[in-house]
């Protein structure tokens, strides 16, 4: 398949660009018109393998599935919202009684919101209201969104920062990212040097850890380059809330609803955290965004935090439907999601030894990424190289997003059949090797 750009899709990203004020679009020409299952559309009808999920937003397929738009068609007929921080409704407290069902023992209490980037900005308030302290911590490479209190915590690349400030408040420390450590060393013999650097110097020589409220982490870094830590890393980042009376927030809003086989990343780490956050695939298609807190921390005074379309009943019905079907499914996902990312893991680790240009290939469950390198050796990002490699894909008919510096994400449907995940690795590799040409 070769994608023809044709006029029309030419003429509608000429549009685009004349009235939008420019944002991140991909380097290659999509344009949205439909989906089903494993695949998108454009609007030529060209056909797409979607192995991007429009950025991890479509767990249980591409446009949901029809359960969940079933649900949103009926409650479009009903009521579309209701106030739901000032009103009651029975549709938002079902859909909490159900998330929560989800959770570990504990769990809780939730605040409902629109986006991933609002759920932080509620857990950032519920962390401070809960411990009476300001200061926060987070990771370098962290993304937690783009409203103010969120880019605070932000710190994934500089543009996404650049005369936004002042911030106040979030103390960045380095993350665990092992293949570039930014200690020089290797994981296990670094005894987790990284984070001995934590207690030796920002909570040290910077800020008290009785001043800070809460230690934000994504179990797996999004935006940051799809970044797993060692498989201890979090019992010692939890070990420092703990012993410092700080909160842990676990942002889960790309990496949980059943992305890594489990519903939430962190279990994957054996560490529970005081308050979650989640959105993107929450609402399977709309807008929905949860702050979830333990039930030990007890609640917000009445007033201090509210919004006008926090458990929009469209949202709810949708977010509905698709926790029934992850909860009915839970079981076979887990399995499927499991046995799916460890062959995915296996082709991109093939990858990785065979290609110059694939410096390395890490992921859990149907989270997973190939960091592009111009070789080897030098481990410098690979940023044409991975261009190339989303463009080709793309002209054979594969959707891909790219993450980090130089790393391509790899995030299709939980749901994918065996064969289209197939072919969507064919189609990467041959891209991956193409770009590699003359490296070896
Ligand atoms: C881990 C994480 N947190 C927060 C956000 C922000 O979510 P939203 O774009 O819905 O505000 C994102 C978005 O990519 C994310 O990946």
């Amino acid at each position: 398949m070769a994608v023809k750009i044709t006029k029309r899709i030419k003429d509608i990203i000429e549009r685009d660009r004349r009235i939008f004020l420019t944002t991140t679009r991909e380097p290659y020409p999509f344009v949205a018109d439909h989906g089903e299952g494993d695949y998108s559309f454009d609007v030529e009808g060209n056909k797409f393998l979607d192995f991007a999920s429009y950025i991890s937003v479509y767990n249980i397929g591409i446009n949901a599935n029809a359960s969940v738009r079933k649900a949103i068609k009926a409650q479009v007929d009903k009521l579309m919202h209701a106030a739901f921080t000032d009103y009651y409704s029975e549709l938002p407290v079902e859909f909490g009684e159900e998330l929560i069902r989800m959770f570990p023992k504990g769990f809780g209490k939730l605040f409902l919101s629109n986006s991933g980037t609002e759920a932080n900005e509620a857990a950032i308030k519920f962390a401070q209201l809960f411990t009476k302290r300001t200061n926060i911590l987070a990771f370098y490479g962290a993304f937690h969104g783009r409203t103010k209190g969120a880019l605070s915590l932000t710190a994934s690349k500089s543009i996404q920062r650049a005369n936004f400030g002042p911030f106040s408040g979030v103390v960045h420390v380095p993350f665990a990212y092992c293949y570039r450590c930014p200690f020089n060393l290797s994981y296990p013999g670094c005894g987790f040097a990284c984070v001995d650097y934590i207690k030796k110097y920002p909570l040290s020589k910077e800020l008290s850890p009785k001043e800070v409220s809460a230690f934000f982490i994504e179990p797996i870094q999004g935006e940051g380059g799809y970044i797993v830590p060692p498989q201890d890393y979090f019992k010692e980042i939890k070990k420092i809330t703990e012993d410092n009376g700080m909160l842990l927030v676990a942002d889960e809003v790309q990496s949980g609803y059943m992305r890594t086989g489990k519903f939430l990343a962190l279990d994957n780490f054996g560490v529970t955290a005081d308050i979650y956050t989640m959105a993107k695939s929450l609402g399977a298609g709309l807008p929905i965004g949860a702050t979830i807190v333990s039930k030990s921390l007890g609640d917000i005074p009445s007033g201090s935090h509210a919004n006008t379309f926090g458990g929009n009943l469209v949202s709810v019905a949708a977010a509905l439907a698709s926790i029934k079907f992850i909860s009915r499914n839970k079981r076979r996902l887990e399995s499927e999601v499991k046995r799916k990312g460890r062959h995915m893991l296996k082709r991109l680790k093939e990858m990785e030894s065979k290609y110059e240009i694939v410096g390395d290939a890490r992921g859990i469950g149907l989270m997973q990424a190939i960091e592009i390198v111009r070789d080897k050796k030098s481990k410098i990002p690979g940023v044409k190289e991975r261009e190339k490699i989303l463009e080709e894909a793309f002209d054979n008919g594969l959707l891909l997003m790219p993450a980090g510096e130089s790393s391509i994400r790899i995030i299709p449907p939980i749901t994918i059949s065996d064969s289209n995940m197939e072919k969507g690795l064919d189609i990467l590799e041959r891209a991956v090797k193409s770009a590699n040409s003359g490296k070896q």
